[in-house]
């Protein structure tokens, strides 16, 4: 796949011609991009995916907790309980990113992913004055050039919308962690109930995996109406269910879809080619989003 960078990206987006950036179709995200940043800021609303999208993928050479490993490393949980954790992770993360099975045949299967991990989650009465130390002490990382992202979309009072299928109060840690917990900052997530003690004692509302954010979209049609007036969406993921985020948002115009390729690279290249307007092989930074969010502004 060769990439035919324009005279547009040379002049205006450079960062388009990194070696990490590959597109099936230059015209169009050329098109795309000069359309969402001609109706302006004001009509802009972003989506973007937590856990390796946000968050590094891996740092000098070791990969970076999710928001559920964060939790599964910390001394909130036993050891006993961390062995059956890593095991799932170990059984259904290969599955999560197999090429060779439909989303159809992977539904049930991540359903029972996160269903295991939080039960056993519970079954440890996690206590919430646990999670802030589980952060601080863990090796979660935004990816490099995460401050210009946060504070130029605050900046410019776009809104951004955190839709992931980590834990919420996890994520709302790290982003507090990193003070990029702004208030043009959003989450759906799945978020934790304690009772009075401050103890786990289940998840709220609907399970969000990672392949049902199109139902988890659907359930939060509030948020959407509210941002009626930006039919511009800048998305980002890196997960093939991450491409449903935006299917709630209402009279949509332009959508330009970024998308990290952190593992399984050949196989999955041109699955993501496909899917995603721009796709980042291989890269632990925001340097591209941040060029194209200082562009669309
Ligand atoms: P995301 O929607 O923010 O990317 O979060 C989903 C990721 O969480 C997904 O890639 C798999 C990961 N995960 C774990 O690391 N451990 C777990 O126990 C579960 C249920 C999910
Ligand atoms: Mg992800």
């Amino acid at each position: 796949m060769v990439t035919v960078i324009t005279a547009f990206f040379r002049k205006m987006i450079p960062e388009l011609s990194n070696p990490s950036v590959c597109m099936k179709d230059p015209q169009r995200v050329q098109k795309v991009l000069q359309s969402i940043a001609e109706a302006g800021a004001n009509k802009l609303q972003v989506i973007s995916d937590f856990d390796m999208t946000l968050t590094r993928f891996s740092y000098n050479g070791k990969r970076c907790p999710t928001c559920h490993n964060i939790l599964d490393n910390s001394r909130a949980i036993s050891s006993e309980c961390k062995q059956k954790l890593a095991d799932l992770l170990k059984t259904y993360y290969p599955i999560e990113i197999d090429t060779s099975l439909s989303v159809e045949e992977k539904l049930p299967l991540m359903v029972e992913w996160w269903t295991k991990a939080h039960d056993l989650l519970v079954e440890q009465k996690v206590r919430k004055d646990q999670l802030a130390e589980a952060v601080h002490e863990s090796e979660a990382r935004l990816r490099d050039g995460y401050e210009f992202f946060f504070n130029h979309l605050h900046k410019h009072d776009v809104p951004l919308l955190i839709f992931s299928a980590g834990i919420g109060d996890i994520l709302e840690e790290v982003i507090r962690h990193f003070n990029v917990f702004l208030s043009n900052v959003k989450i759906f997530s799945n978020y934790m109930d304690f009772d009075e003690s401050g103890t786990l004692r289940a998840f709220k509302g609907e399970l969000i995996h990672v392949y049902n954010k199109r139902e988890g979209a659907l359930l939060n049609t509030g948020h959407f109406q509210e941002l009626r007036t930006r039919p511009n969406v800048l998305l980002l993921g890196d997960s093939i269910g991450d491409l449903n985020m935006a299917d709630g948002v209402q009279d949509m115009q332009n959508i330009l879809k970024i998308g990290f390729l952190n593992d399984k690279v050949e196989e999955r290249k041109q699955t993501y080619l496909d899917s995603y307007d721009i796709v980042l092989v291989k890269d632990e930074t925001m340097d591209v989003p941040n060029a194209i969010v200082l562009y669309l502004t």
